[in-house]
């Protein structure tokens, strides 16, 4: 391998883009719904398909392989001291309902290449360095964002909830889809948590997710903070009846009072007066759901983030005022309000920013730094590890839509960079 010096010159890293577009194409293809759209969900055949496929290719660049409990999967180069903390990079390939091929993608495929790229030059790790594919970053099936990365930062009453309470819309239990997957051996998914000592860094490598690089024409982002994302669902319940028959006085509409909560979401999040906060309703469900009938139950969910914890928890406060409030005024139930999660904010670590800043210098590649507005499993590594993002422009920013796009050019940037922090970070 080439001495540590020698990292400080511009190494010879050569991405093969074509075979890793060629990866991010054929991973697309296992999915729910039809091209250009991706939709892969926890547990799904085509997600069984996919981890298969990322196994795979983890094994064909000789790195040894294991799965946890739930599915993450770890693929590891051996370093010339093994005993020493490893240095980790890696994102998910779940993908949200009618999502794109890029999100969560590069950061694993990239991430794996990026070991090729190591290999190819000639370059040997003292630490270990560690692919890691996260199980469910994107909540769809069980509510759970981050399910993965969220176990191994050491979530006991997550570790608990999924041996028995949590099931998906068909009703089928974490336990039972996962045990169809090939996981969950036993019920005790405390064996998820990682030791204190795992790992000396954690690096992600993910799309932007929004139009700041490609506007301002910046090869990578550098992300300092990730903001502070939560979910809550909400239930109402009524009388419900028939859509002639019941006059307006006598009503009581769960489905009316969901949607004046969702306009309430709205408002508080524009109370806060900071462009930062930011609440969005993204599922709206009415019961029974037919034209002739009045709502007699509704559900919503909400998720808000801002950079500032106090802030956000003060439009959560505001939001369960509301739910109060409606609920009294319109004479239906407030069956539920339920803060699925609330998390604080993470900060990069500032060697890691600095590993991170000095490679994009050595590879010529102008930087800035940023935060993310999106959440990534990155907000859980922290508290495991120290962390960093590197983030990469995407086409006029778009994500979780079939639009999302990075060009090879800007793929093969990010790999570069993750490649030669990884380098720096495994010989400190
Ligand atoms: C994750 O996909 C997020 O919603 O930030
Ligand atoms: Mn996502
Ligand atoms: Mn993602
Ligand atoms: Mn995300």
């Amino acid at each position: 391998g080439y001495p540590l010096h020698e990292i400080d010159s511009v190494p010879s890293f050569s991405v093969d883009s074509a075979n890793l577009q060629k990866q991010i194409d054929e991973l697309s293809s296992f999915s729910d719904s039809p091209a250009p759209s991706v939709t892969r969900i926890l547990y799904s055949e085509n997600d069984v398909l996919a981890r298969r496929f990322i196994k795979n290719l983890m094994d064909k660049a000789g790195l040894s392989v294991k799965e946890d409990a739930v599915g993450n999967i770890f693929g590891r180069w051996e370093g010339s001291e093994p005993s020493l903390p490893a240095v980790s990079t890696g994102s998910h390939i779940d993908a949200i309902p009618y999502s794109g091929k890029y999100d969560g993608v590069v950061g694993v495929l990239g991430a794996i290449e990026s070991i090729n790229v190591l290999k190819r030059s000639g370059f040997k790790p003292k630490r270990s360095l560690e692919v890691i594919m996260f199980t469910s970053e994107e909540p769809t099936r069980y509510g759970i964002s981050c399910l993965g990365s969220r176990l191994l930062a050491g979530s006991e009453s997550l570790a608990r909830s999924l041996k028995k309470t949590v099931v998906d819309n068909d009703n089928i239990s974490f336990l039972d889809a996962a045990k169809s997957a090939g996981y969950a051996k036993t019920d005790d998914f405390s064996n998820v948590f990682l030791d204190e000592k795992s790992y000396s860094a954690f690096v992600e490598l993910h799309i932007e997710q929004g139009p700041i690089l490609e506007n301002e024409g910046i090869s990578i982002g550098i992300v300092t903070a990730i903001a502070a994302p939560a979910s809550i669902k909400v239930d109402f319940g009524g009388n419900g009846g028939h859509a002639g028959a019941v006059l307006m006085p006598q009503r009581n509409d769960a489905g009316l009072a969901a949607a004046e909560l969702a306009l309430a979401v709205e408002k508080h999040v524009l109370e806060s007066g900071s462009i930062d906060t930011v609440g969005t309703v993204g599922i709206l469900d009415l019961h029974p759901g037919a034209i002739n009938s009045i709502p007699s139950k509704s559900h919503i969910e909400i998720d808000t983030r801002d950079i500032d914890e106090k802030r956000r928890n003060n439009v959560i406060e505001k939001i369960h005022e509301s739910a109060v409030r409606i609920a009294k005024r319109r004479g239906v139930e407030l069956l539920g309000f339920k803060i699925v999660n609330q998390d604080p904010p993470a900060l990069s670590n500032e060697l890691v920013i600095k590993a991170m800043e000095s490679a994009t210098q050595v590879l010529n590649l102008s930087s800035k730094m940023m935060i993310s507005r999106a959440y990534h499993d990155s907000l859980f590594m922290a508290r495991k590890a120290p962390m960093g993002m590197i983030f990469i422009p995407c086409y006029k920013g778009y994500s979780h839509k079939p639009e999302e796009y990075a060009s090879p050019d800007d793929i093969a940037n990010g790999v570069k960079v993750l490649a030669l922090t990884l380098a720096k970070l495994s010989t400190n």
